[in-house]
Formats: structure tokens, sequence, C-alpha cells
């Protein structure tokens, strides 16, 4: 097609081309965004690996990039446990699902409900996985949760302890401190990865858990308990002057766990005495174009909806899609590399790359978050039994009082003497 026409400009002039120079001037501004467009979108995962009936746990897999980690994983016919907020029987995640079985034409997908801002929850999953006699199978776990909380939006979770801090790195932690025995006990050949999500915040993260701690007695979050006056569990919130930064926090200490986690695996002796079978990845997955962060940049508000909206082409053009932000973390999953070796990788691109802050890997630090770690969740979780002890107390009480008030009038009637059944009755 463009033979004839440069033909033709050779032979009769290039004035007789229609639109010839419009299309020339805008020419290599179409080429410069497809040049950008193809820079932003990033790499492409290209590593193959057999994932049929492997089995895969997931948070964060009903939305943004776990949602295509999970897509492209039963795709290729592994048997994917979504750990989701909602419990299955939600009947948007029933259609959810539903929907995934039909595209992917896989059936093994599950959910089971983990929220990931309640520590009682992960514990109930947890434990019940762990219970099971055999030890089940897993073959991976790949920690897409997390929230980008905008600034205003800010809560605790109902452990009292900042949304963000618990959903982003609390909940891994304590998730996996509690598996932890499931994936020591799998057979030595088998590849089990765990795959955390991070974000180049962790970069500029400044290394301050004072602003985390949680406040002895504070339990609050979405759900407000009402405890009756005797027992005294405060309801007012706490929190420290200053919460900027928390995210960046809470992924700095997600990578230091990552790496102490790496060490605590590396240090089991199997009783087979065959090496361990478990390595840990952290991957930065680029900046994406998912709800999470259309919910950071429009600070949660219409008029931020709106600015979004209008300056929407910017974003489609240097935000990576979701599916390509799944890219490193499918990579993750399935370069054959990864599967022997220490462990303890950081992964960006499709490639293995360093951390730009080498305190993630320090083992004094390791050790202090994990101790802060474990004392957080143990104070948060005896307050948590207290709270539910007392609920279910008073959920008790108020049932036997609706029993008596239901019964009453009828043994009422028979017993007062004045009253027109008893006259009949004598
Ligand atoms: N997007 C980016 O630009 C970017 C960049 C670097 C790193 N990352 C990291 O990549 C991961 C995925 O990010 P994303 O942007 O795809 O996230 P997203 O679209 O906001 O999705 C977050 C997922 O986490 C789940 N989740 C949130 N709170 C939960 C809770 N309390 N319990 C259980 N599940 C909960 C959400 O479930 P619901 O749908 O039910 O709410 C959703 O499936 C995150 O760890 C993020 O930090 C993202």
């Amino acid at each position: 097609m463009p033979i004839p026409i440069i033909v033709q400009g050779f032979q009769e002039g290039f004035g007789t081309i229609p639109y010839l120079w419009p299309v020339l001037k805008t020419a290599p501004w179409i080429l410069l965004l497809a040049a950008l467009k193809y820079y932003f979108g990033g790499a492409r995962n290209t590593s193959e690996r057999l994932m049929h009936s492997k089995v895969v746990m997931v948070t964060g897999g009903t939305s943004g990039i776990g949602a295509c980690v999970v897509r492209e994983l039963a795709a290729r016919g592994a048997q994917v446990i979504l750990l989701t907020k909602q419990p299955p029987s939600d009947l948007f995640l029933v259609e959810y699902i539903e929907d995934l079985r039909r595209l992917t034409k896989s059936q093994l997908i599950y959910a089971e409900q983990v929220d990931l801002s309640s520590l009682h929850s992960i514990r109930t999953f947890a434990t019940k996985w762990i219970d099971n006699n055999p030890p089940r199978r897993l073959d991976a776990v790949v920690l897409c949760g997390g929230v980008a909380v905008p600034r205003g939006a800010r809560k605790n979770t109902i452990d009292g302890i900042d949304e963000e801090w618990q959903v982003n790195y609390l909940a891994n932690f304590h998730l996996l401190s509690i598996l932890s025995p499931a994936l020591r006990v799998q057979p030595a050949h088998r590849d089990v990865r765990v795959v955390f999500a991070t974000c180049s915040s962790y970069i500029g993260a400044k290394f301050d858990l004072a602003v985390v701690k949680r406040e002895p007695g504070a339990i609050g979050g979405p759900t407000t308990v009402s405890v009756n006056s005797k027992a005294k569990v405060k309801t007012d919130v706490h929190r420290p002057a200053s919460t900027k930064g928390i995210y960046a926090l809470s992924k700095f200490t997600l990578m230091t766990f990552a790496h102490s986690f790496q060490r605590h695996l590396n240090a089991y002796k199997r009783p087979d005495g065959l090496p361990p079978c478990t390595r840990v990845l952290v991957v930065d997955p680029g900046l994406s174009r998912t709800p999470g962060t259309r919910r950071w940049l429009t600070g949660g508000s219409l008029w931020g909806l709106l600015l979004y909206l209008l300056t929407w082409p910017l974003w489609w053009l240097v935000l990576k899609s979701p599916d390509q932000g799944a890219q490193s973390i499918l990579y993750a999953l399935m370069e054959e590399n990864y599967g022997r070796g220490e462990g303890g990788w950081m992964i960006k691109e499709c490639r293995e790359v360093d951390c730009a802050r080498r305190d993630v890997r320090d083992e004094d630090l390791g050790k202090r978050v994990w101790e802060f770690s474990e004392q957080q969740i143990e104070e948060a979780e005896k307050e948590g039994a207290l709270r539910r002890a007392l609920e279910k107390k008073e959920k008790e009480a108020a049932e036997q009082k609706q029993e008596k008030k239901q019964t009453a009038p009828a043994s009422n009637k028979e017993k007062s003497a004045g009253s027109r059944r008893s006259r009949k009755a004598k």
C-alpha cells in the first residue's frame, strides 16, 4: 500500500498525495507515544513452569495485580485458594469465582475467608489449615493483599492497629508464622515459593516502629464494640502524632520479615536430613492502574476522582495495566532458577535485582521486627479474645432476657388471682 503512494510521490510530486504533511507531522508523536507506552509497560514474563495441580494460596486475588496472577495461574491448571475478606457464601464472591472458572476453564478455584484486618480471622483459617492430617499440599503462597489508604481516610482495625500497617505487613507475618509448619513439612523434592509483593516506596521508609505502636487496651476499627460498664475496655482509638509514611514503613518491614522468614525456614533441620524446599521471593510489580492505586491517587474523594478522569490519558501512559503489573510475580512463581538455592531474592521487571536498602537483610533488625510483631499480635489477640468473650456473654444475656419475656405472659395469666380466666375456673 505505501509503495504505490511513494511511487506516486516521485512521479507526480509529493504535493499530490492527500494529507501527507499532517500525517508526517503527527507520525513522530504517535511513535513517541508508542515507545513511551512500551517502556512504561515493563517487562513480560517469558518463563514457563508446569503449574498443573500445584496448590497456590493467594491474598488479594480478587482485584488488581492479584486478580491477574490468579487468572494466569488458574488458566495453567493450578489449584487456587483465594484468601478473601468476604466469606465464600458472599454473592459477589460466588459470581466472581464462577466467572473465573468459566474464563479459565478450571474448576479448581476456591475461596476461604481470611480478613487481613482481623488477627482472629487469620488465626482461625491458618490453624484449620495446619491441623489437617496428613499435611495438605502447598506449592506457593502469593501475598498480594494490601491497602494504600488516602490521607484523611486512615482508620484502625478491629484489633486497634493501623489498617495499613496491619493489612500490608502484620497480617502477612501472622499468617506465615502460623503456616510455617505447613511449609516445612512439604516433601523435599517440592519446589515451594512464598512471594511477597512490595513497592519501591520502601526505599524512602523511615524505620520507626513507634508510629505503629499499639496502645494497650485500644480496640476500635470499623466495628465499634459495646461493652458493659463492669468490663472497662477502651473504645477510643490511639493515634500517634504522625501517621505519615506508614505505607512505606509497612513495605520496608515486610521485606525485612521476608528475609527473616527465609532464614527461619533455612534453619529448620528436616527429619529426612534433606535441605529446605521453600524459597522466599520479594517482588516489586511496578506502578499499576489498579483499584488500589486509583483510590490512593484520588484521595478517596469525588473531586479527586474527577481530576483522575480528566488526567486519565497521563495515567494510561505512565502506569502499567494490572496484567503488566502481574508479570514479575508470575516470573517469580515460574522461573526455574528460583527452585534451588538459598532464597531471599528480589525481583523487578522480570529479573533479579539488588535491594536498594541493604538494611532489609540486617539480621538484628529482622529480630527486632520479629519480636515487635509477636508482641503486638499477642497483646491484640488477648484483648480480642476478651472482647469476644464479653460479646458472647452479652448476647447470651440478651437471649435469656428475650426468652423470659416470651414465657412470662403465659405463666402470669395462669397465676393472677383476679384475672377473668382464674375467676371462670373458680
Ligand atoms: N498497584 C500498584 O501500583 C502497586 C505498586 C507496587 C506494589 N503494589 C503492591 O501489589 C499488591 C497488590 O496491589 P494492587 O494495587 O493490585 O491492590 P488492590 O487493587 O488495591 O487490591 C488489593 C487486594 O487486597 C485485598 N484486601 C484488602 N484489604 C483486605 C483485607 N482486610 N482482607 C483481605 N483482603 C484484603 C482486596 O480485596 P477486596 O477486593 O475484597 O477489597 C484486593 O483483592 C499490594 O501489596 C501493593 O502494595 C502495587
